[in-house]
């Protein structure tokens, strides 16, 4: 059952690679133009060189990048330190990532849920977005082997969803408390939070623009494009670009304002003692 699961993954991430042009695009929301999901990234980016800033990163660390999809962190990383693994379940990303590498940087393909890699081995592991997209007894295996090859002393670093609720085909978030239980089980203990992503008005416009473009393409299909139809384009967008323009100041806000777990996302550091 674990096997056909993981092989489910491996699909729908390997076609999400080959249909999304934007490798930006293809991590967040596919379905959304470029510059919403630029917002995104520059937000995981922020909260990233946030968390690292606390760590004392040695040049000597050995960290590695679980579920690293086009290694946008490996490279950010790979300038802090001498050594970076990076492993990705879809083959064809690896061999893509492979080509474009800074030296430094090791690219393997692999499941998360069994890491080739000896024990105690990295300083500092982390995986973004990435745990989020197991289903729960696949995440649990992850999380023990992400632990595993984990030092003592070591740190991991998270950036996740914590609302189950929002569960679909292809993401199965845990609660705040979950993904804390999880990681403390394996002798991991939370040392900061950070919230992620508070922007209510954001997630409810993207959820009215996938609406949106889906009357529009059922429109563009039947051949009635009219005038309307265009300037409802132009006014979605309009409204769409603001809401991204005021997210920008009102996300550094919110995380001063409300408690991380109010948030949609967190960026957990946890610091393993085994
Ligand atoms: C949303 S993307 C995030 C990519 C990257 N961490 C980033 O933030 O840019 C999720 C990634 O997890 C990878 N992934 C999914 N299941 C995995 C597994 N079992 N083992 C390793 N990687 C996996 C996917 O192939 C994809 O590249």
């Amino acid at each position: 059952m674990g096997k056909l699961k993981e092989k489910q993954l491996n699909l729908f991430w390997r076609d999400r690679f080959k249909k999304t042009k934007n490798p930006i695009s293809a991590v967040y929301h596919a379905d959304k133009p470029d510059w919403y999901n630029y917002f995104f990234h520059k937000q995981k980016l922020k909260i990233f060189d946030s968390i690292i800033s606390k760590i004392n990163i040695k040049k000597t660390y050995k960290v590695l990048d679980i579920g690293c999809g086009y290694g946008f962190f490996s490279e950010k990383i790979n300038k802090s330190v001498d050594e970076v693994f990076a492993i990705d379940i879809v083959d064809e990303i690896i061999k893509y990532n492979k080509k474009n590498a800074s030296p430094g940087i090791n690219y393997f393909a692999m499941s998360a849920t069994s890491l080739k890699f000896q024990d105690n081995l990295f300083d500092l592991s982390f995986s973004l977005m990435s745990l989020q997209h197991l289903p729960n007894s696949l995440k649990l295996k992850a999380i023990s082997e992400i632990c595993r090859v984990t030092k003592n002393k070591g740190y991991i670093l998270l950036i996740e969803s914590i609302k189950p609720e929002e569960k679909s085909a292809h993401v199965f978030p845990l609660s705040y408390d979950s993904w804390v239980e999880a990681f403390e089980m394996n002798h991991a203990k939370l040392q900061l939070v950070y919230g992620a992503e508070y922007n209510y008005l954001l997630r409810f416009a993207g959820k009215f623009f996938s609406k949106f473009q889906t009357k529009q393409s059922l429109i563009a299909n039947s051949n009635a494009t009219s005038l309307i139809s265009y300037f409802k384009k132009i006014l979605k967008d309009i409204i769409l670009r603001f809401l991204i323009g005021i997210s920008y100041l009102t996300e550094p806000l919110s995380r001063i304002i409300f408690k991380p777990s109010n948030a949609h996302r967190c960026a957990f550091l946890f610091k393993v003692s085994k």
